[in-house]
C-alpha cells in the first residue's frame, strides 16, 4: 500500500520542487509530532498564524461549542451570526477611531483583494502605490502589488496603474498622487526579512496619504495580533490607516481574515453597486468563534507585551560571528548569514534536531524566527542553542 508521503507527492499539487513532506500527526502548544512520533519546536507557526500556539484549549473549547449550534448559513446580510458580531466588536475595542467597521473574508490575499476595491469605491481614483520587496498574496491584485517581478513576470498581465516605490525612501513618496486611490504596505515587511520602517517614514507617509487624499491601507497578515510587541503593529508609530488588513494569526489556526475601515468608507461597498465585495465563506462562523477565544488569550495574557521580552532573549542568545545581522521586531525576527547556502544547511540541519525555521521569499540568506508567542523562555533558550551548535558545525 502507498504511504500518505507518497499519495501526498502523487494527488496534490506541490508549489515548490523540494517539498519538505514531513507527515504531521499531531500539534499541542509550540511542539509538532510527525507519524514516527519525532518532535520538533515549532519556531515559524505555520508562518505567523498559531500566535498562541497549536490547538490552545481555549481555541478548541470555542470550536466545539460553535459546531454544536451551526456550521456556515449565510452571509449576506439575511442572518445575524453571533459569532460574528462577538468578534467584530471584540476587535473593534481593540483599533483606534474610525478603524469600527470590519469586513470578513477567508485569507489575506483575499482581505488584501477587498481593501484595493474598497479605496478605489472610495476615492473614485485609479491608481495603487505599493513597496518593494512587498509580499501581499497570491492572488492577480496582491500579486501585481507584490515587489518581485520574477514571482510575477509568467502571470502578466497583472493590474495597472500599480506603481512600486521604495520601502523607507523618503523621496519616493512624491510619486503619491492625487490620482492615487490607496497606498498598500506591510506595516513590518515580512517576506523582505522582518524589515522594520522608520517611524518617521510611517509618519511621513500618513502625511502624504493625508494631502493627496489617498486611503493608506495597512496588511498586517504577517505582523499583527500581538507578534511585533503590540497588538496591532501600526501602534508602534502612532499613525492610524485608513484601511487595516489581517488574516493568519487572527484565526487561530481556522482560515480567517478581514479588512477593516470606518463604517462611513465600508458601507460604500453596500451600493452603486449592491454586493460590491462578497463571499460566500466569509466570517465562517467556527472561525470565528475560534478567532475570538484567540483575541481573549492574547489580550487576557498580554502576550504582545512578552513577545518584546522574548525578543531581547533571543538576541542575547543569538550571538555568533557567522550572524551578519536579525531583524524585525517581537516574535518576527530574521537572522540573517551569508548566503542562501549556509542558511539552508542551518535549516536542514536544525530540522534533523527537530526545530522547524525557514527562510524568507525574498531575503533567502535569513533564518526565519516566528514562534507561538506562549514559546516559555526555557524552550527559546534551547531553540538558541540548538541554532548555535548547528551554526558552528555548519557556517
Ligand atoms: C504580509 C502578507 N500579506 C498577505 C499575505 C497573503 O495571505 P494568504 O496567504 O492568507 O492569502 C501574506 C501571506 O504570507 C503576507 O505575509
Amino acid at each position: 500500500m502507498e504511504s500518505n508521503n507518497e499519495n501526498f507527492l502523487k494527488y496534490l499539487a506541490q508549489t515548490s520542487t523540494i517539498p519538505l513532506a514531513i507527515e504531521i500527526k499531531k500539534a499541542e502548544g509550540v511542539w509538532l509530532f510527525d507519524s514516527n512520533n519525532k518532535k520538533y519546536l515549532d519556531l515559524i507557526s505555520g508562518i505567523a498564524v498559531n500566535n498562541i500556539g497549536h490547538c490552545h484549549p481555549e481555541v478548541i473549547n470555542a470550536i466545539q461549542d460553535q459546531i454544536q449550534k451551526h456550521l456556515h448559513v449565510m452571509v449576506y446580510g439575511e442572518f445575524v451570526l453571533e459569532a460574528q458580531v462577538k468578534l467584530a466588536k471584540l476587535i473593534q475595542r481593540t483599533l483606534p477611531e474610525p478603524l469600527n467597521n470590519i469586513y470578513f473574508v477567508n485569507s489575506g490575499s483575499e482581505a488584501i483583494e477587498g481593501a484595493i476595491k474598497l479605496a478605489k469605491r472610495a476615492t473614485g481614483k485609479p491608481k495603487i502605490i505599493s513597496f518593494d520587496n512587498a509580499y501581499h498574496g497570491s492572488t492577480h491584485g496582491a500579486l501585481s502589488m507584490i515587489g518581485d517581478e520574477a514571482l510575477k513576470q509568467p502571470f502578466q498581465p497583472l493590474l495597472p496603474e500599480v506603481n512600486k516605490i521604495k520601502f523607507n525612501d523618503f523621496n519616493t513618496l512624491d510619486e503619491i498622487d492625487n490620482k492615487t486611490a490607496c497606498v498598500v504596505i506591510e506595516t513590518i515587511q515580512g517576506e523582505a526579512g522582518a524589515i522594520v520602517p522608520k517611524p518617521e517614514f510611517m509618519r511621513a507617509l500618513r502625511k502624504k496619504c493625508d494631502e493627496t487624499q489617498s486611503l493608506l491601507i495597512l496588511d498586517e497578515v504577517q505582523c499583527g495580533f500581538g507578534r511585533t510587541g503590540k497588538l496591532w503593529a501600526f501602534e508602534h508609530y502612532s499613525i492610524t490607516p485608513d484601511i487595516i488588513v489581517t488574516a493568519k494569526g487572527l484565526g487561530g489556526g481556522l482560515p480567517l481574515g478581514a479588512f477593516i475601515s470606518s463604517k462611513e468608507i465600508m458601507d460604500k461597498l453596500s451600493f452603486d453597486p449592491a454586493l460590491g465585495h462578497i463571499t460566500t465563506f466569509g466570517g465562517n462562523p467556527v472561525s470565528c468563534a475560534a478567532a475570538y477565544a484567540t483575541l481573549n488569550v492574547i489580550i487576557k495574557n498580554e502576550l504582545y507585551k512578552k513577545a518584546e521580552s522574548k525578543e531581547r532573549l533571543f538576541r542575547k542568545n543569538l550571538n555568533h560571528p557567522a550572524i551578519k545581522s536579525i531583524n524585525g521586531k517581537g516574535l518576527m525576527l530574521a537572522v540573517e548569514f551569508d548566503s542562501f547556502e549556509t542558511n539552508k544547511k542551518i535549516i536542514d540541519s536544525l530540522i534533523k534536531k527537530g526545530v522547524i525555521t525557514d527562510w524568507f521569499l525574498f531575503a533567502p540568506k535569513c533564518l526565519r524566527i516566528a514562534p507561538p508567542l506562549t514559546i516559555s523562555e526555557e524552550q527559546i533558550n534551547y531553540a538558541c542553542s540548538l541554532i548555535i551548535d548547528t551554526i558552528n558545525e555548519e557556517a
